[in-house]
């Protein structure tokens, strides 16, 4: 049934960043995607211009994290997503504008000193925001770099207070299939779920994401909160998260649920190690017709390397 039901990122990379897709998504941006990101959609959250949380961005940018190649065109990003609750094609801008995100409650339990809930327009003002450049390395092998906004994910860990037990860390993302109908294909392990080591969640890169281009985040990206964690594949990358579970044992993951002799845990970037279907070695720069050399952990040894000494026994590079 998974073979089956295989969804199109499964493709090998020569077609899943073919120059026809690019130029498509061009042209469709040139033909008036604008007009359908500013429609109104029923289920839409709020009207364009009104969201909550527009005073706190753009927030103070970060200088310790810089690029070694240009940010992805805006339109670009925000026009070629994987966000399966939407449908199994990049093209989810419009049907992602079902996605209601206020109000929106995060639900933080498991091993912590006491479990709670949260309303996101009160965690976004409660913790330090901050803009980075990043990297973005998605397992099909397409890369964008990006202006980020989010709290750091070590601040939001300190403010859960988890017991010292708790090893892991397990993103959900909400489950509602009325409004997002992909939730409906009973043959994916919904919810979309993410884990990291309690180590990984306490470095300096991962960010728990409010905005994008010094803008609250759009639906197509995963509003109003996602994670990014720059040196790992973009599946880790869960969008649109409602609860936060600090946990003993190792989460399942959405993908690795659905094919884990693909897709695992860990989910490091590695230009050395292919997915068995397609090599890991170069990627499709999103917006332009540059294939760069992929680097270690997406370039960020220096920050996450030192994460897995001891564990080299583990899949670290699927
Ligand atoms: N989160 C949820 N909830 N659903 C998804 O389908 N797709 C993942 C990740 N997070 C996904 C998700 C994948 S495969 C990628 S590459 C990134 O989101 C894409 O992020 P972007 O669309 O903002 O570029």
């Amino acid at each position: 049934m998974l073979i089956k039901n295989r969804p199109d990122w499964h493709m090998p990379e020569s077609q899943a960043t073919s120059e026809a897709v690019f130029l498509n998504r061009r042209a469709f941006m040139a033909g008036g995607a604008g007009l359908i990101a500013g429609a109104s959609l029923p289920g839409a959250a709020f009207a364009q211009g009104a969201d909550p949380t527009l005073d706190l961005y753009p927030a103070r940018n970060n200088a310790a994290y810089t690029l070694d190649r240009p940010v992805t065109n805006e339109a670009d990003a925000a026009s070629y997503n994987n966000f399966y609750e939407f449908g199994t094609s990049k093209d989810i801008v419009a049907s992602s504008k079902r996605l209601v995100s206020r109000p929106w409650t995060i639900a933080i339990d498991g091993m912590v000193e006491k479990p709670f809930e949260i309303g996101f327009d009160d965690l976004v003002r409660k913790l330090p925001l901050e803009e980075r450049l990043y990297r973005f390395r998605c397992v099909e092998a397409w890369s964008m770099a990006v202006p980020w906004t989010g709290i750091p994910l070590k601040a939001f860990v300190d403010f859960a207070k988890p017991l010292s037990g708790a090893k892991y860390i397990r993103f959900e993302t909400f489950m509602n299939p009325r409004m997002a109908p992909g939730q409906s294909q009973r043959w994916y392990p919904w919810p979309y779920t993410e884990g990291l080591t309690m180590a990984e969640a306490n470095n300096e890169l991962p960010l728990l994401v409010t905005g994008i281009y010094g803008k609250p985040i759009p639906s197509q990206h995963g509003a109003p909160i996602r994670l990014v964690t720059p040196w790992k594949y973009g599946f880790k990358s869960v969008k649109s998260i409602t609860k936060i579970s600090f946990v003993a044992e190792r989460p399942k993951t959405f993908w690795e649920g659905l094919q884990a002799s693909e897709y695992g845990f860990w989910a490091n970037v590695n230009p050395e190690v292919s997915h068995p279907r397609w090599s890991q070695a170069s990627e499709q720069v999103l917006g332009t017709r540059d294939r760069k050399p992929t680097l270690l952990y997406n370039g960020y040894a220096e920050q996450v390397a030192g994460l897995y000494k001891g564990l080299e026994g583990e899949k670290l590079f699927m």
